[in-house]
């Protein structure tokens, strides 16, 4: 591409747009990309290490979790206002998954253009359409869960107990044994998650260099527990374990 610059009267055509910033030509690269995806999906997957143990404090007493959720907006009292921490874990989150799907897409997008011919070997393309399936459609339906979750259990716009009360109400009368559907829901969207993140640390892995096949029982082990993890309080409440 050209571009004029004027010099008196005459002009005269130079080189314009210098190239983009070693770092941004890094981070737009295949390779910056599948680093995005691997940053970005650690930081969620942090997040949900922390999420999943927090919800376990339900199996303490409601006393427990109340605290908990009152404790997460308040940490940083006085130092800084009300709810810093949570809205800042909130900014974090929103910009890693912004990220995550726009490296996801574009990362698809450069492979399609790559592979103009499908694939040949039959064994192949179906093992590669399961996993492509799962990400794609498990991605989607995960983003779909999560704006149903915050719905439910953060603002309580489809929860019995309504906005105005406590986390711990919220989330023992949105598993309600009569509201056992909803409780379905979470199994598909967890199991979901799983199955994604099980994918996804193993693609991790292999973008730090770690991909042996030693760590894909690590990646397998880490999302189990965090399926267990979470499943565990809906299924208790649901099952009238946790009043
Ligand atoms: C299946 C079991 C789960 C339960 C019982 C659960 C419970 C909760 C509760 C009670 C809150 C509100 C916390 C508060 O307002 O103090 C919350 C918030 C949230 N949950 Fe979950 N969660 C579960 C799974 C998940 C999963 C699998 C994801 C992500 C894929 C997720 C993402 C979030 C997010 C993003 C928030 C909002 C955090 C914020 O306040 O900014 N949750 N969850």
């Amino acid at each position: 591409m050209t571009a004029t610059i004027e010099r008196g009267a005459a002009t005269e055509p130079v080189a314009s747009a210098a190239p983009p910033p070693r770092k941004v030509r890094f981070l737009t690269s295949s390779n910056g990309k599948k680093v995005v995806m691997a940053v970005t999906g650690a930081v969620m997957v942090l997040f949900l290490v922390g999420h999943m143990v927090g919800n376990l404090k339900i199996f303490i007493g409601k006393d427990s979790f109340n605290e908990y959720a009152h404790a997460l907006r308040t940490l940083l009292e006085p130092i800084a206002p009300y709810r810093t921490l949570l809205t800042l874990v909130e900014i974090v989150l929103v910009v890693s998954v912004g990220l995550h799907i726009w490296a996801a897409v574009s990362l698809s997008r450069q492979a399609r253009r790559a592979r103009p011919v499908k694939y040949v070997a039959r064994k192949k393309s179906q093992a590669s359409g399961y996993t492509t399936h799962i990400m794609r459609w498990g991605g989607v339906t995960i983003a779909l869960f999560v704006v149903w979750h915050l719905l439910d259990l953060t603002f309580g716009v489809v929860n019995p107990k309504g906005t105005n009360s406590l986390p711990a109400d919220r989330m023992i009368a949105g598993f309600d044994p009569s509201r056992w559907w909803v409780t379905i829901i979470y199994v598909v969207a967890v199991v979901m998650v799983g199955l994604h993140l099980r994918h996804g640390i193993w693609s991790m892995f292999q973008t730090v260099g770690r991909g042996t096949a030693r760590l894909r029982p690590v990646a397998a082990l880490v999302s189990a527990v965090l399926v267990i993890g979470f499943l565990a309080p809906p299924l208790a409440i649901t099952f009238g374990v946790v009043k």
